[in-house]
């Protein structure tokens, strides 16, 4: 879910459904905003996207104030009724809610028996109930919502309206993030930076546990920050949709990502994150983060076991912290994330840091929580990443895996190895493998997926360093595609998975250029004589398969896995579009999830 509120404008409608918009990427079951109008509070609330928000137009007269939510659908199903804002029953305060209440019940059950019932399923409606209830009682409104905050199990961020203090935001946060932003003139608030009006140029987060009142004069007493250009919020331009821009900007990502995490002494360099790690203490490494970040942290955890010899492996982050792991003292724990705010990863990371162990972060957004509570991070530079399915950020989350498995490896044998070696030289060339992927294999890679579309089903089979490779790209195709798609490790076809092949099911094998890639023309004849269908990821140069193939160039062994990567996204975007689909806003999913 998204929050964002604002003070000190002369249109508030329109400023709140602008930041909403930048904000849709964190949910857009249902959209609404709350407004200071003349006589009292006014409240809009649709179901859908911003879109249909903006549709119902602006507040008439002055809005000088407001807040806003965008929801991805927790506790109730999208409707207006579980829309936020909420309003309390006497129309004085209205409330936006980002979080888990875990003592809904308990706290439902009181309001119920001071004949204040809840109308919507939301675990967020009751604070609103709350607050009134102890203004009611001659509270006033910041000391109303300290009490009621204070009675919350779980973490929150939350934006108060009351009708009595026009231009007055009330915010809070523990454990979930909220930022004000200042533009020169208005104040602005929003759950995350990259959600922040572009024309912001300081911002302050709210601490944790911070109750504050944040008018249109620039709050004083806090911390501000900078913020740099670019790192808020971004248009497509002239692609029609976010993913196909991010997926086409990764010759650029890549390449920046290569300068700065390669170079001696740029920021994101080895010298940079490197000096806060005693490498001599690391004899393992276990990467954490949740879907996509996950993936692209067991590709990570491959080039560390391949280019330092060092054991590595990848956990979801939220199954780490809930299977009450033994923490190894001599495990370097990395935490990868793109947005820097999910709960889940936030979690593993507020966990590992309670333990004399250490850590590392990889994570895109700068400033972000993971950001900002780490002593040491890799800083991935992919620019703002908004479509829900992650592309260019994975890209770079592997080459910040390549950097520090060649930090691991470099420390280790002194000088270069002949494997760091040959990487520093193939490294500078895969942006432009990848440009000429984008721009020359597109037809070939869309005429395999109008052969592809129609299926209901699909698995993904790769082997070694290519079963994570494989498991990213089912995630694609299942994120933006909606068929129904599982990734196996191609050994481990025979042994079940067998079973459902048929002619309506469709393998897509991924063939690296190593052994296990010259085994898939055993796997493609095991399938094609129960009938599947098969197409081919190709790296192979001198290996003809019996199946459609689009052939991949081949550069280095572990940077092969990358540029399968991008093959498979691009894939994906043309299943996706041939099925008419949202890519950049999925059903059902949302790009930053804040809550367990
Ligand atoms: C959500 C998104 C995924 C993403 C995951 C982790 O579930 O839909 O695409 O991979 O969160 O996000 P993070 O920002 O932590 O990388």
């Amino acid at each position: 879910c998204g929050i964002a509120g604002i003070t000190g404008t002369d249109d508030a409608g329109r400023a709140l459904v602008d930041a909403l918009a930048r904000l849709e990427y964190r949910g857009y079951d249902s959209a609404g905003i709350a407004t200071h109008a003349p006589d009292g509070i006014e409240v809009r609330k649709s179901v859908g996207s911003v879109a249909a928000l903006a549709a119902l137009g602006s507040p008439g007269g002055e809005r000088r104030s407001g807040i806003a939510h965008t929801r991805w659908a927790t506790h109730g199903a999208p409707s207006t009724r579980n829309a936020h804002p909420h309003l309390s029953h006497d129309g004085t305060t209205a409330l936006v809610h980002n979080g888990t209440v875990r003592n809904v019940a308990r706290l439902r059950g009181e309001l119920t028996d001071r004949g204040m019932a809840t109308t919507s399923d939301t675990d967020s409606e009751v604070l609103v109930h709350l607050i009134a209830w102890h203004r009611a009682q001659g509270v006033d409104a910041l000391e109303a919502v300290r009490l009621t905050l204070a009675r919350v199990d779980g973490d929150y961020a939350v934006l108060v309206i009351t009708a009595d203090r026009p231009g007055t935001l009330i915010a809070a946060a523990s454990g979930s993030p909220l930022l004000i932003g200042t533009d020169g003139r208005a104040v602005h608030v929003a759950s995350d930076r990259a959600a922040l009006s572009s024309g912001c140029t300081h911002c302050s987060p709210v601490l944790d546990g911070e109750v504050v009142a944040v008018t249109a004069a620039v709050p004083a007493g806090r911390t501000w920050e900078a913020l740099t250009p670019g790192t808020t919020w971004t248009d497509k331009g002239s692609y029609p949709n976010f993913l196909l821009k991010e997926i086409n900007e990764q010759p650029q990502t890549s390449r920046a990502a290569i300068g700065a995490l390669f170079s001696p002494v740029a920021e994101g360099s080895a010298a940079d994150w490197g000096s806060a790690l005693d490498r001599s203490a690391v004899k393992r490494v276990c990467f954490l983060g949740c879907g996509s970040s996950y993936y692209a942290g067991q590709v990570a955890a491959s080039f560390v076991e391949n280019l330092a010899r060092i054991p590595a492996t990848a956990e979801p982050a939220a199954e780490f912290t809930q299977r009450d792991p033994v923490v190894e003292p001599d495990c370097l724990y990395v935490l990868i994330s793109q947005s820097g705010e999910t709960l889940d990863t936030l979690h593993a990371h507020r966990f590992l840091r309670r333990h004399p162990v250490q850590v590392l972060s990889i994570v895109n957004v700068r400033g972000s929580s993971l950001d900002r509570e780490s002593d040491a991070s890799i800083p991935l530079y992919a620019g703002a990443e908004v479509s829900v399915a992650s592309t260019k950020v994975v890209t770079n989350m592997q080459i910040a895996g390549l950097a520090l498995a060649s930090w691991l490896a470099r420390a280790d044998y002194g000088s270069k190895s002949a494997a760091l070696l040959e990487l520093d030289l193939a490294l500078p060339i895969l942006p432009t493998i990848l440009a000429d992927l984008l721009a020359g294999q597109d037809a070939e890679i869309r005429a395999l997926a109008e052969s592809v579309h129609a299926f209901r089903s699909m698995y993904y089979l790769g082997r070694g360093p290519s079963w994570p490779v494989a498991r990213e790209g089912a995630q694609k195709i299942k994120e933006i595609s909606y068929i129904h798609a599982e990734a196996y490790q191609a050994s481990e076809l025979k042994h079940g998975p067998l079973a459902l092949v048929d002619p309506d099911h469709v393998s897509v094998v991924v063939a690296a250029n190593d052994a296990g890639g010259q085994q898939s023309a055993t796997l493609i004849g095991q399938i094609q004589a129960r009938g599947g269908a098969v197409v081919v990821f190709s790296q192979h140069q001198d290996y003809e398969f019996d199946a459609p193939t689009v052939r991949l160039p081949a550069v280095h062994p572990l940077l092969d896995h990358i540029v399968m990567g991008v093959a498979l996204q691009v894939f994906a975007y043309h299943t996706a579009t041939i099925l008419d689909r949202d890519v950049d806003r999925p059903r059902n999913l949302a790009k930053s999830v804040t809550v367990e």
